[in-house]
């Protein structure tokens, strides 16, 4: 069998290294994919293919030729766009909801009030159009809140707020400065939330749910909270799409998968089926938090799986992907079985840091970022540990460089989860981004505590 991922991030290697442990499957192309993926043993001996075609008419020709049975498609933009409408049209079987499916992560006010409506909970909130409106409403109430983009924002679209100056800030640099671009045209403003967050994922084939009875936790902000020196130099901790991630999850429990389940995964897919009445074929995404009450809450809710938490989870799951791929698309989700093995996984993103640029420095990401330092390392990782690329380039003379902010994630696994910290760690140190120019000093960033 062949499959092909649509994406370019870690979460789209590790899909197609998933894929490409099937016992089914033969081939897996990757597109547009990244050259990091060609450095990997998979990549080298050619299982995995990067394929560079950006016309979604020519990528379904692509899989017509080739023989592709299985489209799984990574992120959310190539979803908005109307990739599956255009396989669909063309016959090819892809996981992924259809472009007006997407509306459930694209548009944050819509989930928000479905989710009002059917009484799955989630912390008090507005919608507003006008910055005026929503600056007048965050001094009326006083209390803490998080700024939210309506639209995507590649996971970075939430500013969690101190106080009422932070807030009219946040709602001045998405609404006015349009850091989001046109996905700050509108905001919601949530009531900020204490407690642990939790990411859980169910697919879905149009007629059953498969929740996945495992979950994990992601680490937003960019910066370990004892980090002062960074928190200082970026005026606080923003959101980014995610620098690390461990799974299980501390709370992992039968009882709390059950509630999740009860509480909010199947009134909210009852609602995709029923109320809106689609034919939603794909995976859905479940931002959570506990609270110290012990109750649960939706924070969002995304139309794919999450980057970095589908790095550990795709590590720990044992059932083969190309056979849930294929239950989704033939509706026969309720034949699967999952299938978890007994390790746990850490994921530590590598990040672009503090670099010199050819005027002063770059900050880092999530700030302005450095690009071309050449990857050194890679050849001393230990047997075992999963490296999934994501921002990188190949460079004639340098080999593999850096090329985005989340450069590339270590992910190791070990029966213990301090034991797969330590791993995580030990292993991230042998790799080095140089930079070539501040006297080849190391340019990688990560956080320290994943997993703690
Ligand atoms: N890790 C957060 C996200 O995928 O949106």
């Amino acid at each position: 069998m062949k499959v092909l991922v649509y994406g370019s991030g870690g979460r789209d290697h590790c899909l197609a290294d998933s894929y490409g442990d099937s016992q089914h499957v033969d081939k897996v192309y990757i597109c547009p994919g990244n050259p990091g993926v060609l450095f990997t043993p998979k990549g080298k001996r050619g299982l995995i293919e990067v394929v560079r075609i950006t016309d979604f008419n020519e990528l379904a020709d692509f899989c017509i030729e080739k023989g592709v049975d299985l489209v799984d498609v990574g992120s959310e933009n190539p979803l908005e766009e109307g990739l599956i409408d255009v396989l669909a049209e063309k016959g090819i079987h892809a996981i992924g909801p259809r472009k007006e499916y997407v509306k459930i992560e694209s548009d944050r006010a819509f989930t928000d009030d479905l989710l009002r409506e059917i009484g799955v909970p989630k912390p008090e909130y507005a919608v507003f159009d006008s910055p005026d409106d929503a600056i007048k409403y965050v001094r009326n109430i006083g209390y803490q809140v998080v700024v939210k983009a309506n639209g995507l924002a590649a996971g970075k679209g939430a500013i969690v707020c101190d106080d009422v100056p932070d807030a009219e800030q946040a709602i001045q640099r998405i609404m006015v400065d349009k850091v989001f671009g046109d996905s700050g045209n509108r905001v919601v403003i949530e009531e900020r939330k204490y407690g642990e967050e939790i990411s859980f994922f169910a697919y879905l084939d149009g007629k059953h749910v498969m929740p996945l009875k495992m979950f994990a936790r992601d680490y937003k902000p960019a910066f370990d909270p004892d980090d002062t020196e960074s928190i200082e130099l970026f005026g606080g901790n923003p959101n980014t799409g995610g620098t690390g991630c461990y799974c299980p999850h501390r709370l992992v429990t039968p009882w709390l998968i059950n509630r999740i389940i009860k509480e909010i995964v199947n009134p909210f897919v009852n609602a995709v089926y029923n109320k809106l009445g689609w034919d939603y074929r794909g995976v859905l995404y479940f931002g959570l938090n506990l609270d110290p009450y012990n109750n649960l809450d939706v924070f969002e809710i995304n139309v794919r799986h999450g980057d970095p938490e589908w790095e550990v989870i795709a590590r720990k799951l044992s059932t083969d992907l190309f056979e849930i791929g294929m239950a989704v698309q033939e509706q026969k989700l309720d034949t699967i079985k999952q299938v978890w093995n007994k390790q746990y996984y850490v994921d530590v993103i590598a990040m672009e840091g503090r670099s010199r640029a050819s005027r002063g420095w770059n900050k880092g990401y999530p700030g302005r970022y450095g690009k071309g330092h050449k990857i050194e390392g890679l050849d001393e990782i230990e047997r075992g540990i999963a490296i999934y690329f994501a921002g990188v380039d190949e460079d004639p003379e340098k080999g593999l460089v850096t090329y985005g902010g989340r450069v590339l994630h270590v992910v190791a696994g070990a029966p213990t989860l301090e034991e797969a910290r330590e791993k995580a760690y030990r292993n991230i140190q042998k790799i080095k981004f140089v930079d070539h120019n501040n006297n080849n000093a190391n340019c990688m960033r990560y956080r320290k505590g994943i997993g703690l």
